[in-house]
């Protein structure tokens, strides 16, 4: 399984946070942004990631996250060049993706909580436990509305209708921006149409998986947090939520270092030179932390 993280976007609502910086690079606490997501790929076991981004941005998260040598990643890059939609990205991602499957997130999704739900999906879509091709995730929201929105048959998963921003959506179930799909993605996205604002719509591509009958649905149940970074209220929100957890625990939340550690993606003299660049500070005194504790 290969992951993509697609990065991208103008981060309109955030502005003037985003006129000279890229929205995923800005901090969710004490991290940047895309940590989170990289992080989420990694606990799925994850070790390869293509990151697409803007012209602008791509060279500063480059600089951020390098070829992913220093977490055990093997991780490249791609230019968007023009926000042509998000199933852009599995064309983008072509060669990258080759014969593999492929999860995608996006930049700007923070899940945090028990994520055994997405371990177990990678798991079972590789195995084709349960026959489908494509898989979205369905998240219990009080209003739907903003996002994609998933109608299924609780019992039997059986999915009946994927719809991008309804006014008047048929559940409560919001799409979040997490999908696995196979391979033929990229031809899907293909030979897709773009929509009449002219982008090449994730959801539509997720709809020819279920003309297909090989779109499957997996609930995140409600001991996992899905957080919104989209507005510079639900960004606070989720420092907050980070924070308060972080605090409370003596733990942290989506630091990709810590979780290459404890995947063993890293083995200890590789996570001790690690440290040994990291700056003096609370951040290295926290991964020194880990290190003491898994030792004594
Ligand atoms: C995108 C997707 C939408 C999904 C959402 C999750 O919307 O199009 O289906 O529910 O991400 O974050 P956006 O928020 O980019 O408008």
């Amino acid at each position: 399984m290969k992951g993509i993280i697609l990065a991208g976007g103008s981060g309109t609502r955030l502005y003037p946070m985003t006129q000279i910086i890229s929205k995923q690079l800005l901090p969710i606490y004490d991290k940047p942004m895309i940590y989170y997501p990289l992080s989420l790929l990694m606990l799925g076991g994850i070790k390869e990631v293509l990151i697409i981004s803007t012209e602008r941005d791509t060279p500063f998260i480059k600089t951020l996250l390098g070829d992913g040598t220093d977490i055990g990643m093997k991780l490249s890059y791609k230019v968007q060049t023009h926000p042509n939609g998000l199933a852009e990205a599995f064309i983008l991602g072509d060669e990258f993706i080759g014969k593999d499957d492929v999860t995608m997130i996006l930049g700007d999704n923070l899940f945090y909580g028990d994520i055994s739900f997405f371990r177990d999906a990678v798991v079972a879509h590789q195995k084709r436990t349960h026959g489908f091709n494509a898989r979205v995730f369905g998240y219990y929201v009080e209003d739907a509305r903003r996002y994609g929105v998933v109608e299924f048959e609780k019992q039997t998963g059986k999915v009946f209708s994927i719809e991008e921003k309804p006014l008047e959506p048929r559940s409560n179930y919001a799409v979040p921006g997490l999908y696995i799909f196979d391979s033929r993605c990229v031809e899907r996205a293909k030979n897709q149409k773009p929509s009449k604002r002219g982008e090449i719509e994730i959801v539509d591509l997720i709809k020819t998986y279920l003309a297909d009958n090989e779109l499957g649905v997996t609930v995140i149940g409600r001991g996992v947090n899905w957080l919104d970074t989209g507005t510079p209220d639900s960004l606070l929100d989720a420092s907050q939520l980070i924070s308060t957890v972080q605090k409370r625990q003596g733990l942290m939340i989506g630091s990709i270092h810590e979780i290459a550690y404890r995947m063993n993606y890293l083995d200890s003299a590789q996570f001790g030179t690690l440290i040994a660049k990291t700056p003096k500070g609370p951040y290295r005194h926290y991964l020194e932390r880990i290190v003491q504790e898994s030792t004594d």
